[in-house]
């Protein structure tokens, strides 16, 4: 099961209207979601064709665009810690009330993949993302979040409706330095002990249970 059945998968069951993705790159996973509005940025590195979706980071496009909110959004564009938390925080003052946020990458599979930088020679690179998710995972009570154990770990986050309105509003420099010691203190040996727990993980047997 890749990264796109598990969105597709999601818009069925959800009967969602509208999908953003966070990294449109080459566009193999956006073109693939079927649904009636969608819209893809990338900051344009790894975008051959431009013309196929914003050019600008997650705060540029909402600066443009207040208004826009989305029923499922797709994060897949820097793999830093700190980036995808800022995609996260800026997707959740986008999202419907009802929506779901999609993250790839959170399930490393060996420590290289994890590095803050692409070790040369490997396939992939999972960056840091984890770290991301783990974070939010024990900070936002909002939310429900769990990992499918598939296309190196696609972590989903629903709102929980009844808590929606319950968020402790930290500032942002507590949060930036509670998240960076967080980032510090949590080591890929701990993953390593307790990938199940920490990240949630499910089999994709489980998903499809889920959002039959
Ligand atoms: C792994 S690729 C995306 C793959 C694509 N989502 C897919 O599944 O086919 C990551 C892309 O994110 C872009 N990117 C990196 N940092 C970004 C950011 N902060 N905001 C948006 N896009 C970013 C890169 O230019 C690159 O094209």
């Amino acid at each position: 099961m890749n990264r796109w059945d598990i969105v597709n998968r999601i818009i069925n069951k959800e009967k969602y209207h509208s999908y953003f993705e966070i990294g449109y790159g080459t566009g193999l996973t956006f073109e693939k979601i079927l649904i009636d509005r969608k819209i893809g940025i990338d900051t344009g590195f790894g975008v051959p064709d431009k013309t196929k979706c914003f050019i600008g980071d997650v705060q540029s496009f909402f600066r443009q665009n207040p208004r826009e909110i989305f029923d499922i959004i797709f994060i897949d564009g820097s793999h830093l810690f700190e980036d995808v938390l800022v995609d996260a925080y800026a997707s959740l003052d986008h999202l419907s009330d009802n929506g779901t946020i999609v993250f790839h990458d959170c399930n490393p599979p060996s420590k290289n993949y994890q590095k803050r930088k692409y070790v040369r020679g490997y396939p992939g690179w999972n960056g840091d993302v984890w770290k991301a998710f783990l974070y939010l995972k024990t900070t936002r009570e909002d939310l429900n979040m769990f990992v499918v154990d598939t296309d190196y770990g696609c972590g989903i986050a629903k709102r929980k409706a009844e808590l929606a309105k319950s968020v402790s509003k930290n500032t942002d420099i507590v949060r930036r330095i509670s998240a960076w010691i967080f980032r510090i203190r949590n080591t890929y040996e701990n993953l390593e002990k307790n990938r199940t727990f920490l990240l949630g993980l499910i089999t994709t047997k489980d998903f499809e249970d889920l959002y039959r």
